[in-house]
């Protein structure tokens, strides 16, 4: 996987760059071209001769050559590399990239990037856990970085912890055995709520924040696959490579699903199950008496995909319960024909609609069943779809 690939490694400043100079050596005896990016703290730990002898390149560390004016461009290197891997990642540049800053050359390279990015935090136990820190790396995962995730182990500090840079050979492993099974076929994915005008100026609405469904098109993604994202409005920006298409109403997503055939269908959105039945043109005025709305069933999308599903087609569902949870989402699962539903218990703490984590059980159509941690959304969309690849692809 690596042989000929242009990788672009990139070296912030933690004592765990000292193991960057053997992950430099192991992606050259893997067959790769290397050019190494240092933010200028990195050099107190590891030297840029030792690096440019080990790449036979030069390191990249300022705008401009010093002595000889000559400037070096961000854009070409980023666009060099086939891949950037920033290996340590410390918490001041990770915090960086995740909120625009960009302040010296190697930052300037990670935002020309094109292609992929995978980076492995390095830091202390406690900076590890820290909210800031958790967040941050969760929105690197939500631009589409690639997390390689830090190991337990003895820290620099001598405490023992999670926060360790990876080890080279486990480095070495998630960048080459990027999996892309997911090539070539088509996932469709609804996310978010759905609005239903009442007047111009008012609708029916839910709490739904499309999250889930928005870190499930980034993971599939991820798999190569191609996505359509169907969305009702959110505030998230989409995932990058996703064809996104956005909806406010219960009928214009159905209209956008009849629109897009896939191979697997994932209706993750939170979609109303009345509309109004007829909406007024002008805002409505206030008045002394109380008033009614009458309304009208939506089609069921899920159920409507389900109904024409083709042989090797794979149709989830979505069932957030209050009571009876388990029989309901089973019931659930087979009269709108799904291959599998995944529960959201409102009676977790800490999981359903708005907030960063979800905890959820998976019924699948040979009655079995698989439950999961609570979780942030993230963690539980990649569960999601590792369940989906086992269950659909084998
Ligand atoms: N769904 C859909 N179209 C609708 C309503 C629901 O595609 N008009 C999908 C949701 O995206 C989700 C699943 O159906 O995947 C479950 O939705 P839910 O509202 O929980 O189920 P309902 O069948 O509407 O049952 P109830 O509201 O009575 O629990």
């Amino acid at each position: 996987m690596l042989k000929g690939k242009n990788v672009l490694l990139g070296i912030s400043g933690s004592i765990a760059a000292y193991k960057s100079a053997v992950l430099c050596r192991e992606l050259i005896k893997n067959g790769a071209k290397v050019k190494v990016v240092m933010t200028p703290d990195s050099a107190n730990f590891v030297t840029p001769l030792t690096l440019s002898t080990l790449s036979k390149n030069p390191v990249y560390s300022e705008y401009s050559d010093a002595k000889t004016g000559a400037w070096n461009n961000h854009v070409e290197l980023a666009k060099w590399a086939d891949f950037f891997l920033l290996a340590p990642a410390t918490q001041n540049t990770i915090a960086k990239m995740a909120n625009g800053i960009c302040d010296n050359l190697l930052l300037a390279t990670y935002f020309s990037m094109e292609n992929e990015t995978f980076f492995a935090p390095a830091m202390d136990l406690d900076m590890f856990k820290h909210p800031a820190n958790q967040q941050n790396i969760q929105k690197l995962e939500s631009f589409g970085n690639v997390l390689i995730p830090s190991e337990n182990g003895e820290l620099a500090s001598g405490l023992i912890g999670e926060g360790r840079m990876a080890e080279v050979e486990n480095i070495i492993k998630v960048i080459s055995t990027k999996d892309t099974s997911w090539k070539g076929k088509k996932v469709l994915i609804t996310a978010g709520p759905t609005y239903e005008a009442i007047d111009p100026v008012r609708f029916i609405g839910n709490h739904s924040s499309g999250k889930m469904g928005y870190a499930l098109a980034e993971k599939a993604l991820k798999k190569g696959a191609e996505v359509c994202l169907i969305s009702g409005p959110t505030t998230l920006s989409p995932p990058k490579g996703a064809n996104l298409i956005n909806v406010k109403s219960a009928a214009e997503m159905l209209t956008a699903v009849r629109e897009h055939k896939a191979d697997l269908y994932i209706c993750a959105a939170a979609v109303a199950d009345y509309t109004v039945a007829n909406p007024a043109n002008e805002k409505l005025k206030k008045k002394t008496e109380s008033m009614s709305i009458e309304l009208v069933p939506t089609v069921d999308i899920l159920a409507e995909i389900g109904a024409n599903k083709q042989k090797g087609e794979f149709v989830v569902g979505f069932a957030l319960e209050t009571n009876n949870e388990e029989e309901n989402a089973r019931a659930k699962m087979i009269r709108k024909n799904c291959d599998m539903i995944v529960l959201n218990s409102l009676q977790n703490k800490g999981a359903g609609f708005g907030g960063d984590t979800n905890q959820i059980t998976v019924f699948h159509k040979d009655n079995k069943r698989t439950a999961f941690e609570l979780k942030s959304k993230f963690a539980v969309a990649q569960d999601i779809i590792d369940t989906i690849q086992s269950k659909w692809l084998g």
